[in-house]
């Protein structure tokens, strides 16, 4: 059997020809190399579990599944194995897996990390969420992309008021708190430190900002599963002027 390379990123098939496309980088056989006859491991030692989110198809690749879904927020109950028996996955598994495709691409986009709140006749709520980012600076403007499921986003649709407060790096149990649970089953709110805003959103007291604001129902946008909110800042501050949490810093931390 040949050993062939990938000249653009290393992978190493194990075949009398090379594939057609390369599963981790896509480029087709005439950028693969001969590397001879020896033994060379033919794929990645990556863990053999196969798990499927049932909200939108991303399979993760592990021993257990992800404590939340990296495209939908789904937590790990959402997750159900779809095969245990390989230990080291063909490239065609590989491909299977998806890590091979745009959606693990998907993952490198860099985002910040963010407690959003509302209030809605006198109840608080808020989540976690990684999709808020800065439109606009004349007028301070910023955009926000939330499930339709969310209490948050019924908060949200109800009063048309908001506040994001910017975690600190060692917040993570905020992250866990915030998004890993619904308000649909829990006081979020019980027993954390809080301030109320001028708009009547809480907002957290150990985190590192916030900014209260308004939502533009007519600019806002419905995306399918999502809303995209739109609101101008009405309000906000830096309480503390360190680093902010972010989405990758999360990612890399969570299991600790
Ligand atoms: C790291 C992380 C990022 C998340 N980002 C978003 C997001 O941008 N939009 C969204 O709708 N849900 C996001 N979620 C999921 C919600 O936080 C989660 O579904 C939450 O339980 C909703 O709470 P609620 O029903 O009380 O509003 C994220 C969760 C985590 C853990």
């Amino acid at each position: 059997m040949s050993k062939w390379r990938c000249n653009v990123c290393g992978y190493v098939y194990e075949g009398e020809k090379p594939p057609a496309e390369c599963p981790i980088c896509g480029v087709g056989p005439e950028e693969f190399s001969s590397v001879g006859e020896t033994t060379v491991a033919t794929a990645r030692p990556i863990p053999a579990k196969r798990w499927k989110c049932t909200v939108c198809d991303y399979v993760h690749v592990g021993e257990t599944p992800p404590d939340v879904c990296p495209l939908c927020g789904a937590g790990s109950d959402a997750f159900v194995l779809l095969s245990d028996d390989a230990q080291s996955l063909t490239a065609e598994a590989i491909a299977a897996a998806g890590l091979g495709t745009a959606r693990s691409a998907l993952n490198k986009v860099s985002y910040g990390l963010y407690i959003i709140t509302s209030v809605n006749a006198g109840q608080l709520n808020g989540q976690c969420c990684n999709t808020a980012f800065q439109l606009t600076d004349q007028p301070t403007r910023l955009a926000v992309c939330l499930n339709k499921e969310n209490l948050t986003h019924e908060y949200i649709m109800a009063s048309a008021v908001f506040a994001i407060s910017m975690l600190s790096t060692n917040q993570l149990d905020m992250v866990r708190h915030f998004g890993y649970q619904s308000g649909r089953n829990v006081n979020k709110f019980k027993d954390i430190e809080y301030i109320a805003g001028k708009n009547g959103c809480p907002i957290l007291k150990n985190g590192v900002a916030y900014v209260e604001g308004t939502i533009l129902p007519e600019k806002s946008v419905d995306v399918g599963t999502h809303t995209l909110f739109i609101g101008d800042v009405t309000a906000g501050r830096m309480i503390v002027d360190e680093d902010p949490l972010t989405y990758h810093l999360y990612r890399e931390n969570r299991a600790k």
